[in-house]
C-alpha cells in the first residue's frame, strides 16, 4: 500500500473532520472520555504522519460552534484535554518543524485554551514544515458572514467600493486566508455530512468518508485516503481530455 503512494501528488491543503471519539468508546464499554484521549493519540499520529510524507497543510475541525451545545462536563473535559495535549505535543511541534494556526471564535474558549494556544502559535510561528490549523469554535456560517461584516465595513468606510467584492476578496476576510483551498476532505465514523466546516473552502475538494472511528485512524488509514484520493481525476469543469491533453 504504502509504497504505491506518489509523494508528488500529495494534496497541498487536507483537512479532517475527525468524528467518531464517542461511538468508539462506546463500542468498548467505556465513557466518552476515554474516546476522546484516544482520539488524542490519533492526532498525533496523523501530524506526524502529514508532516513525514510532505503535506504542506493540515487543519483538523476540533470543536465546531454546534459543539457548545454538549453537556458542560463534556465540553470542559475537551477543553482540559485541548490545554493538556497543547502541552504535551508543544516539543514535538517544534522538531518536526510544524506551525501552529487556529481558526474559528478563539475569544469564546476558556482563557487557559486562548492563553496554552496564544504560547504555542507564537513558539511555532516562524516554522515552516507543514501548517496545521485547529478549528476550535469554528462554523463555516459564522465564519461566511464575520467575513461579510468586514467587507461591509470597508464600503461604509468607503475603503472599497461593492465593484471590489469578488471571490478573492471574501477569501481574504476568511479565517482561512493564509491557506489555499481544500485538496481533500476526510471525515471518520460512517457520518456523510460537512457539519458546518470549511463551506466556502471545498467548493472543489475531493471528499472522503471511512467508517473508521477517528480514534482507530491511524497512519495506515491516512495511506488508504491518499490512495484512494490519487486515483481520482480532478477536472474543475473540464474535460477529462482537456486534462490529459
Ligand atoms: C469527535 O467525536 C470529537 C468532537 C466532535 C469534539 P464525537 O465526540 O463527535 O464522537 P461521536 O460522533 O459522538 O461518536
Ligand atoms: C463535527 O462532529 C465537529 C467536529 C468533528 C469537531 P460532530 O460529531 O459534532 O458532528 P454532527 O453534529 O454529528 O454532525
Ligand atoms: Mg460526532
Amino acid at each position: 500500500m504504502k509504497g504505491a503512494l506518489d509523494l508528488e501528488k500529495l494534496p497541498k491543503h487536507l483537512a479532517i473532520i475527525m468524528d467518531g471519539n464517542g461511538r468508539w468508546a462506546a463500542e468498548k464499554g467505556k465513557n466518552r472520555l476515554f474516546g476522546h484521549k484516544n482520539g488524542i493519540q490519533s492526532v498525533r499520529a496523523i501530524v506526524e504522519e502529514s508532516a513525514r510524507l510532505g503535506i504542506q497543510h493540515l487543519t483538523l475541525y476540533a470543536f465546531s460552534t454546534e459543539n457548545w451545545q454538549r453537556p458542560k462536563e463534556e465540553i470542559g473535559t475537551l477543553m482540559r484535554l485541548l490545554v493538556q495535549s497543547l502541552r504535551s505535543e508543544f516539543e514535538k511541534l517544534l522538531e518536526n518543524n510544524i506551525k501552529l494556526q487556529a481558526i474559528g471564535q478563539i475569544e469564546t474558549l476558556p482563557r487557559s485554551v486562548q492563553n496554552e494556544l496564544l504560547h504555542v502559535i507564537n513558539k511555532t510561528a516562524i516554522n515552516t514544515n507543514m501548517t496545521l490549523t485547529l478549528a476550535l469554535s469554528y462554523g463555516a456560517r459564522e465564519e461566511i458572514v464575520s467575513a461579510t461584516k468586514k467587507l461591509s465595513e470597508l464600503v461604509k468606510n468607503n475603503l472599497i467600493s461593492p465593484d471590489d467584492i469578488d471571490e478573492s476578496a471574501l477569501n481574504e476576510h476568511l479565517y482561512t486566508q493564509q491557506l489555499p483551498d481544500v485538496d481533500l476532505l476526510i471525515r471518520t465514523s460512517g457520518e456523510q455530512r460537512i457539519s458546518n466546516f470549511l463551506l466556502w473552502q471545498i467548493a472543489y475538494a475531493e471528499l472522503y468518508f471511512t467508517d473508521v472511528f477517528w480514534p482507530d485512524f491511524r497512519e495506515k488509514s491516512l495511506h488508504s485516503a491518499l490512495l484512494n484520493y490519487q486515483q481520482r481525476e480532478r477536472r474543475f469543469g473540464k474535460t477529462s481530455a482537456q486534462i490529459n491533453a
